[in-house]
């Protein structure tokens, strides 16, 4: 599967939006981390953004929401242009996690599920066959900037061996301290999807340090 990578707008300038993105022209996704102060303890940005984003670019918006009970903005994020939208396992009863992901399907957006560090690889499993998407955390969800937990490089191999058995077809994604040095290894562990934030809007030139991460990843 091609490797994508992903900067995170969270470590952009939120004033100069629009031409923080025209310097992540050679990127493939714009990750988008939603955080309601409640699931993480941290604050950010929600629907309209969503909706600015969608107008400003036709790259595919992928919005990492760090909310509870996702479900309640599912449509509104749909409708606001999001391409994919992933949902923490620990933000809902697995009801919910399972209305989520069918109401995004109904939708016609994609949709996934995300591991903070202490969930294990198998609580995916359940969701597996319906979704595109498995966010593998590699730091506590919250902040940019963080350093990258080398520990859950056995998260990533443990659900690259549940999706190559379940659904190969699904991608795998991590986010957390990804940077020239970290993510050799996580492409390594079976990571194809790679979110960065500070490694590509906290550098001078966007371009290099995107190129820089692709070198690293054989993208
Ligand atoms: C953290 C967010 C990340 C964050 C990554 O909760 O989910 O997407 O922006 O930032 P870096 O790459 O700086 O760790
Ligand atoms: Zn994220």
């Amino acid at each position: 599967m091609t490797s994508l990578i992903a900067p995170s707008i969270l470590s952009a300038d939120f004033c100069r939006l629009a031409q923080e993105l025209e310097t992540v022209q050679t990127a493939d996704w714009l990750h988008v981390d939603v955080m309601d102060g409640q699931f993480v303890p941290n604050l950010t940005v929600g629907v309209p953004v969503v909706e600015s984003l969608r107008k400003t670019t036709d790259k595919f918006l992928d919005v990492h929401l760090m909310i509870e009970k996702p479900l309640r903005y599912v449509e509104a994020f749909a409708k606001a242009g999001a391409d994919l939208l992933t949902f923490h396992l620990e933000a809902d009863h697995p009801s919910g996690i399972r209305a989520a992901i069918d109401l995004a399907g109904r939708l016609g957006i994609q949709k996934g599920v995300a591991l903070r560090p202490i969930t294990k690889a198998e609580a995916v499993l359940p969701y597996l066959a319906d979704i595109d998407l498995v966010l593998v955390m590699t730091v506590e969800p919250g902040f940019g900037g963080q350093a990258f937990m080398a520990d859950q490089l056995d998260t990533v191999r443990a659900v690259r061996a549940l999706i190559d058995k379940h659904d190969p077809a699904c991608r795998l994604e991590v986010d957390g301290g990804i940077d020239p040095a970290t993510i050799g290894g996580v492409y390594a562990a079976g990571a194809d999807t790679f979110v960065a934030g500070s490694a590509v809007f906290g550098q001078g030139d966007r371009a290099a340090a995107i190129a820089r991460l692709r070198g690293a990843c054989h993208g």
